[in-house]
């Protein structure tokens, strides 16, 4: 059976999705970047182990990143999962676990990487909306597409209304994606990404009306 982790910075409702997914894995541990993560108390909950490396202990990135991944490799597990993690990873932790890295941001990537994408896609006035899944490669909030789900953006949106409409879709696609990998069916090839043997199946676009 193959195992994971979950990083962590903060709530951790995509982590609770992933945990309470009856999932063909074992969770070797939530990792938090934050000693007061809220998702924390969760994951104790549920009986997995949780880990915190607090990047404020450490004197810059690199330091914590190499923190990070001693934690991560204690663990080895065949995938590491990024859900909410709000630390950027440099090039070298993100080259350790090419492949093997997941990654979900709060909208159809490549619009709207970085923060506060609810708001910026209610200011660009765009009709769709959404939440990507990726592989994750070393440049921020970008990667190979698993897969998306897109929403309406309706005329009384506000940012909040917005993610959490979007949030809800997370909960969705974070967790059959992680069961993609946990099944040996999604593999990432250079920069492309396949689904049961096939290239061209990810990239799944799910439209639910609200
Ligand atoms: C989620 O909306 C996730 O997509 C986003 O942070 C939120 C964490 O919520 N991630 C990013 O913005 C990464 N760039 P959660 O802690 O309740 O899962």
């Amino acid at each position: 059976m193959k195992t994971y982790v979950i990083l962590i910075s903060g709530r951790g409702t995509n982590m609770e999705a992933i945990l309470s997914a009856d999932l063909p894995g074992r969770c070797a541990a939530v990792i938090s970047n934050r000693p007061d993560a809220a998702g924390l108390a969760f994951a104790a909950g549920r009986g997995v182990a949780t880990v915190v490396v607090d990047h404020k202990a450490h004197a810059d990135r690199a330091a914590f990143d190499a923190a990070l991944a001693a934690a991560i490799d204690r663990l080895a597990p065949d995938l590491v999962v990024l859900a909410g993690f709000m630390r950027v990873l440099g090039d070298d932790f993100v080259r350790r676990y090419e492949g093997r890295l997941l990654n979900i941001h709060p909208s159809l990537l490549p619009s709207f990487p970085g923060l506060r994408t609810h708001a910026a896609a209610l200011a660009a006035g765009v009709r769709l909306h959404g939440a990507t899944v990726h592989f994750v490669t070393p440049s921020l909030d970008c990667g190979p597409i698993v897969v998306q789900a897109a929403v309406p953006v309706l005329a009384a949106d506000t940012a909040d209304t917005l993610a959490a409409r979007v949030l809800v879709q997370e909960h969705t696609i974070y967790p059959q994606a992680v069961r993609w990998f946990l099944e040996g069916r999604l593999r990432l090839e250079g920069s492309r990404v396949w689904l049961n043997g096939e290239c061209d199946a990810t990239g799944v676009l799910i439209a639910p009306t609200g």
